[in-house]
């Protein structure tokens, strides 16, 4: 099938000079020790807006979302499967301190603490619109850095063609996950291919709305992959594995029929159960529903799938 290629608008993008005001100083804090470290600090706290960040061309000029919608109407099914259940019960997990392991085909495989993995690392800001596979959507500021830089750190290997991501899992923090009634099992998973995740709109997202991360919405850091569904987009993650087979990806596992590995957003592509045509902006009322755009808007990820059937490789 050919893809129907739908351009965000330059008008979309936003000028660098509307963001210059709120461009701050990028201090780098000097060269990681990929490989090496054995740190698990977190980020103390107020290091995003010690730090500073830059916002990125990728913006969007959309309105963005009301923080409080976004906060408060999560999927987190580590804390129970009600849209309302993250906000609740996420400040149960304890973030600090965060170690993050890199493991499988790297040069340098390590355990290394955030604090550490962000050093040398510039923060931007990039508004991306996050589409929910239940067809509801948002448009939030991000704070982040491409996946790329990380990985890199870390030196994949030729071998590598895949990125599994797990997440955090404490059973004692995480009342979902000791429910009956979860339809998926824990750790959350997810992954990408090593191509996907070297694509510069990939991030991994550490704060929002210019602070960090609230728990709900995966603190300390999560994935933002924002042509695909927010599913893919996992929180909380604790493990990097780069694999040279298709990781195991917790939806897929949970319904095949209904999740693929890809998850690209898709308005041609219905779910088995609803259609996947149109989206809900989160608090644009009863008329707000809108038109879905392949891969999201964000078109210049066509090409990484060019020779693929987009209607059976969902
Ligand atoms: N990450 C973890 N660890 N657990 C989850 O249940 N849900 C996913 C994704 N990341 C999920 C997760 C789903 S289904 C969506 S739509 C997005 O998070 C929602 O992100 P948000 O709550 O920040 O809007």
């Amino acid at each position: 099938m050919k893809i129907k290629n739908v351009p965000i608008k330059p008008s979309e993008i936003t000028p660098e000079a509307v963001w210059l005001n709120r461009r701050k100083l990028i201090q780098g804090l000097g060269i990681a020790s990929a490989g090496t470290a054995l740190s698990s600090m977190a980020l103390p706290a107020g290091w995003i807006e010690q730090k500073g960040f830059a916002a990125h061309e990728t913006s969007l000029r959309e309105e963005v979302t009301d923080e409080e919608l976004v906060t408060t109407y999560n999927n987190f099914y580590e804390f129970g499967t009600d849209k309302e259940d993250p906000g609740k019960y996420a400040h149960e997990m304890n973030t600090d301190p965060w170690t993050i392991s890199v493991e499988g085909l790297v040069a340098k495989p390590g355990k290394i603490g955030l604090e550490d993995l962000l050093s040398g690392i510039d923060i931007e800001e990039r508004i991306y619109r996050l589409r929910c596979v239940e067809a509801w959507s948002a448009v939030i500021p991000w704070l982040g850095f491409p996946v790329k830089k990380v990985l890199d750190k870390f030196e994949p290997l030729g071998s590598a063609k895949y990125v599994a991501f797990s997440t955090h899992l404490n059973k004692s923090e995480m009342r979902g996950t000791r429910s009956f009634f979860s339809s998926i099992d824990f750790p959350y998973v997810e992954g990408l291919r090593l191509d996907e995740a070297y694509h510069d709109l990939a991030i991994f997202a550490i704060g929002m709305y210019g602070k960090e991360l609230p728990n709900q919405n995966g603190a300390p850091i999560r994935l933002m992959v924002p042509w695909k569904y927010g599913f893919k987009s996992l929180k909380s993650i604790v493990r990097i594995e780069l694999t040279d087979y298709e990781p195991p990806t917790t939806w897929n596992m949970s319904q095949p029929s209904e999740y693929g590995f890809y998850s690209n957003v898709n308005p041609n592509k219905d779910h088995p159960r609803w259609s996947q045509a149109s989206e809900r902006r989160l608090g644009a009322g009863f008329f707000g529903r809108r038109e879905t755009l392949m891969f999201n808007g964000y078109s210049e990820v066509a090409g990484l799938y060019s020779d693929m059937d987009l209607m059976r490789q969902f």
